[in-house]
C-alpha cells in the first residue's frame, strides 16, 4: 500500500524534465544507514550521523518542490470571512461541530478549501483516486481530530521524501477545521458507505 502510494506519487510528479532530474539527484542520496563496526570511533559515527541528518534534509527540501510542482496541487488561500477566529494555539477539537452557531458556513468553506488544497491528491469529494488514503475513512469525533491534526500540522514523510506537505503552513487553522467540518458531512460513518 505504502509502496503503491510512492510509485503513484512518482509517476504523477516526474512529467516535466526538471522533476525527472530532480527524482534522478534524489536517488544517488543515500538513505540508508551506513555500515557501523565496532571500531569506528565515537566523532566518526557522529560525523556520519550528521551527514546522514544532512543528507535526509537536502532530500526533503528537493522532494517538497517536486510534491508541488504539478500545477493542480498549488496551495490555494482559503477565505474564513465569518469564521470565529482560533489564534495561532492548535485545538485538539474541531470547533465548527454542529453545536457551533457557525457550522453550516464553515461546510461551506472547508468544501472549497478541500477542493483547492487537498483534492489534487486525496481526490474530488475526498474520494481517492489511490495517490492518498481516502479521507472519508477518517473517524468522526474527537479520536478523528486528533489524527487529522496531526497530519495536517505535521505533513507526512518516507525516507526524506515529502509525502504530503505540512498543510498548516498554507492554510490557516480555522480553514483545516472548516475542511475537517465538511470531510465529516462526507464521511464513511455519516454517510453510512453510501
Ligand atoms: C501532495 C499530496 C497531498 C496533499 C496536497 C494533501 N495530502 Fe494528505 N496525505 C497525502 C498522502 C500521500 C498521505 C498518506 C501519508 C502516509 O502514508 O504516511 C496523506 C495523509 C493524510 C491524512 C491521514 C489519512 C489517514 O487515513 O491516515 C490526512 C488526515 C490528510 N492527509 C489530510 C489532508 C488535508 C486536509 C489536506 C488539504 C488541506 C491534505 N491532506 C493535502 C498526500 C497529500
Amino acid at each position: 500500500m505504502t509502496l503503491l502510494i510512492t510509485k503513484t506519487l512518482l509517476t504523477k510528479t516526474a512529467c516535466t524534465k526538471t522533476a525527472r532530474t530532480k527524482t534522478a539527484l534524489i536517488k544517488t542520496i543515500p538513505t540508508t544507514t551506513p555500515p557501523t563496526n565496532s571500531f569506528t570511533t565515537a566523532s566518526q559515527r557522529f560525523t556520519n550521523l550528521s551527514g546522514q541528518v544532512a543528507a535526509i534534509a537536502l532530500a526533503t527540501l528537493l522532494a517538497a518542490p517536486l510534491a508541488w510542482s504539478h500545477g493542480d496541487v498549488t496551495p490555494q488561500p482559503v477565505d474564513i470571512k465569518g469564521l470565529e477566529l482560533l489564534g495561532d494555539e492548535w485545538l485538539e477539537e474541531n470547533p465548527y461541530r454542529e453545536d457551533h452557531p457557525q457550522h453550516e458556513l464553515a461546510v461551506d468553506i472547508g468544501a472549497r478549501a478541500y477542493n483547492s488544497n487537498c483534492a489534487a491528491c486525496h481526490g474530488l469529494e475526498a474520494k481517492s483516486g489511490g495517490i492518498a488514503p481516502d479521507l472519508r475513512e477518517l473517524e468522526n469525533g474527537t479520536w478523528g481530530d486528533e489524527w487529522y491534526k496531526e497530519l495536517v500540522t505535521n505533513g507526512a514523510e518516507r525516507n526524506g521524501r515529502v509525502l504530503m506537505p505540512r498543510m498548516s503552513d498554507y492554510v490557516s487553522q480555522e480553514g483545516l477545521w472548516a475542511i475537517r467540518t465538511w470531510l465529516e458531512t462526507v464521511s464513511m460513518e455519516t454517510t453510512q458507505g453510501q
